[in-house]
C-alpha cells in the first residue's frame, strides 16, 4: 500500500476541509501570502470546529550556514537550517506535550531556488499496512500499548504510546525523532528491536513518498494526528512560510492560554 500523499489542490475551504478528512491533507490555493491571509484561511477550513490556535511563526532561514536550527521568541521566527533534511514528524509535542495541535497549517510566502519538497506520511495507511501482514503482530503492540517518552527532554514531558486515542475516540500517532524509552525503566532487546523498526518503516515510508514544492499562496492543511511531514534541504535564504498550529473540538485538549509560551497573547482561544 503505498502511504506517501500527494495532496490534493482546491481553492474552496470546505472542500479543503472535506480532502483532510479523506486523505490527512491538502493544499488550499489563497489569494495572498501574508500571516493574516494564513490564520484567515485556516479559520475558514476548520470554521466551527476550531476552539484555539498559536498566533502565527514565521519559518525562514538561518543566515548563517551550519549554525542550525533556532527559534526567536522576539520575531515570532524559526530560522530553518537549509542544508540539513527536515525528518518526518508531527509538529507541536515539544511546546504542548499531550495537548499537541490536531490540525496545522503552513503557507507559503516564498520558495526556495532550488529543493524545499515537502512530503507526507499518511500514519493511518502505514498503521493498516502493519495491521495486514501478520509477521507484524509485534510491532503493532508496541505501537498501540508500549508508553514512550514523546517529548524532547527539554520539552513538556509526556508519556504514552505511538498510537494513541483522545477522550472521544479519536485516534492520534506520532512520529518524531525524539521517541524513546523513559529514563527509570530498564530497556530490553526485543522491544529496543521494536522501536528501531518502527523507525525504519517510517524512514522507509519518508524515502518512498511523493515530493511536492509549494508555491507562493499555497496553505498546507496537515492533519497532524494523522500524517507525518517533513522537507527536503533547499538552496538560498528566502524560503519563507507562515505556520498556524489550531486545535479543533476533537484535539486532546486546548493548551492554557496563561501559560502556553509564556507570553498571554500566543494562544487565541476562540468563543463558542
Ligand atoms: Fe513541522
Amino acid at each position: 500500500m503505498q502511504t506517501g500523499v500527494m495532496p490534493q489542490q482546491t481553492s474552496d475551504p470546505i472542500e479543503a476541509y472535506s480532502l483532510v478528512e479523506m486523505d490527512g491533507a491538502a493544499i488550499l490555493v489563497v489569494d495572498g501570502t501574508s500571516a493574516d491571509t494564513a490564520v484567515m484561511a485556516a479559520a475558514a477550513v476548520l470554521g466551527s470546529r476550531l476552539r484555539a490556535y498559536r498566533q502565527p511563526v514565521t519559518i525562514a532561514t538561518n543566515p548563517t550556514a551550519g549554525q542550525g536550527v533556532f527559534f526567536d521568541r522576539t520575531t515570532r521566527t524559526v530560522n530553518a537550517d537549509s542544508a540539513a533534511h527536515g525528518p518526518l514528524h508531527v509538529d507541536g509535542y515539544m511546546m504542548y506535550g499531550q495537548a499537541y495541535p490536531d490540525v496545522i497549517f503552513l503557507l507559503c510566502s516564498e520558495q526556495a531556488p532550488n529543493g524545499g519538497a515537502n512530503f507526507i506520511v499518511d500514519g493511518l495507511r502505514l498503521l493498516t499496512t502493519l495491521a495486514s501482514d501478520p509477521a507484524q503482530r509485534e510491532l503493532l503492540r508496541f505501537l498501540c500499548q508500549y508508553p514512550l517518552e514523546q517529548s524532547s527532554p527539554t520539552g513538556v514531558q509526556v508519556s504514552g504510546p505511538i498510537v494513541d486515542r483522545t477522550a472521544g475516540g479519536r485516534m492520534a500517532i506520532r512520529c518524531h525523532q525524539h521517541q524513546r524509552f523513559p529514563e527509570n525503566k530498564p530497556i530490553d532487546a526485543p522491544h529496543k528491536g521494536l522501536l528501531d523498526g518502527w523507525r525504519a518503516v517510517t524512514s522507509a515510508a519518508a524515502a518512498e513518498a511523493p515530493r511536492f514544492r509549494l508555491r507562493p499562496g499555497e496553505l498546507l492543511c496537515l492533519d497532524n494526528y494523522r500524517v507525518f511531514h517533513g522537507r527536503e534541504a533547499y538552496t538560498g535564504t528566502d524560503r519563507l512560510l507562515h505556520r498556524i498550529w489550531s486545535w479543533t473540538d476533537t484535539a486532546f485538549g486546548t493548551p492554557d492560554p496563561r501559560t502556553a509560551d509564556g507570553r498571554a497573547d500566543d494562544i487565541t482561544v476562540v468563543p463558542w
